[in-house]
C-alpha cells in the first residue's frame, strides 16, 4: 500500500479528485497518510478535515528563519514515512534537502504543457494569462517528477484541450483544471501506486494495463 503525503497551498481540488479516486477505486494500492498545507486557511485542509485525514499547517511565517522552515517541514514529512509525495497545487518553493531525500518520489501538477509555459514565475492563473498572450491553440496540464529544477523533472502524464477565441484567464484555467488536471493527477497516482511507472535515463517509462 503506497503511503501519501499530499502538500497543498489553497483550495485543494486536486487532492479532492484523489480523493474521489480513492473512494470510487480509480486509485488502488494507495492512501493519505497526511495533508500538509503551508496556508493556514487554505480550504484543501478543510477537505482533508472532511475525509477524516490527518492535516497538518506549517506556515513559514511562523519561523524566524527560512532554514528552520525547511527543516520543520521535511522533519513532519518523515515522520509520515512516505512513498510519495504529492504536490497538489502546492506554491512553496522546495528545499532542497527534501528534494534529494526523495528522488523520483515526488510529483507535481503543472497547469500547462511543460516544456511550456512553466518554470520560475508560472503559477496558477498567471500561466493562463500567458497562454493567452501568447496565442497558443492547445494548453493543457503535465504530471511530472520533481527535481531540483522548476518544473524539469521527468514527465509523467500530459492531456491537452484546445484555447477558445473567447477564453478568459479564468474560464481557462477551468476547464483546464476540469478536463485535464483532475483526470491524470489520479491516474498517476495511480500507475505509481500499482509499480508501472519507471524513471529510465531520465525519462519515464509505464508498463502493463492500459496505458
Ligand atoms: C492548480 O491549477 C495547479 O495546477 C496549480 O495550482 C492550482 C491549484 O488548485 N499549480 C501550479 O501552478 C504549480 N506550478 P487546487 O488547490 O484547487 O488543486
Amino acid at each position: 500500500m503506497l503511503r501519501i503525503v499530499v502538500l497543498v497551498s489553497g483550495g485543494g481540488t486536486n487532492l479532492q479528485a484523489i480523493l474521489d479516486a480513492l473512494a470510487s477505486g480509480k486509485i488502488t494500492n494507495a492512501q493519505i497518510a497526511a495533508v500538509i498545507s503551508n496556508n493556514p486557511n487554505a480550504y484543501a485542509l478543510k477537505r482533508a478535515q472532511m475525509a477524516g485525514i490527518e492535516q497538518v499547517c506549517i506556515s513559514p511565517k511562523t519561523f524566524a528563519a527560512r532554514e528552520d522552515f525547511n527543516r520543520a517541514l521535511l522533519e513532519k514529512i518523515q515522520s509520515f514515512a512516505p512513498d510519495l509525495i504529492v504536490l497538489a497545487g502546492c506554491m512553496v518553493v522546495l528545499p532542497k534537502e527534501l528534494i534529494a531525500a526523495y528522488p523520483n518520489r515526488i510529483i507535481n501538477i503543472h497547469p500547462a504543457l511543460i516544456p511550456a509555459f512553466c518554470g520560475t514565475g508560472y503559477y496558477g492563473l498567471r500561466v493562463h494569462e500567458k497562454v493567452l498572450e501568447r496565442g497558443v491553440k492547445l494548453t493543457g496540464a503535465t504530471v511530472h517528477f520533481v527535481d531540483e529544477g522548476t518544473d524539469t523533472g521527468p514527465i509523467i502524464l500530459q492531456k491537452a484541450i484546445e484555447v477558445r477565441p473567447d477564453d478568459t484567464p479564468e474560464t481557462l484555467q477551468r476547464r483546464v483544471m476540469e478536463n485535464c488536471e483532475w483526470i491524470i493527477l489520479p491516474e498517476a497516482v495511480n500507475l505509481i501506486a500499482n509499480g508501472r511507472v519507471h524513471v529510465i535515463d531520465g525519462k519515464v517509462v509505464t508498463d502493463g494495463g492500459d496505458k
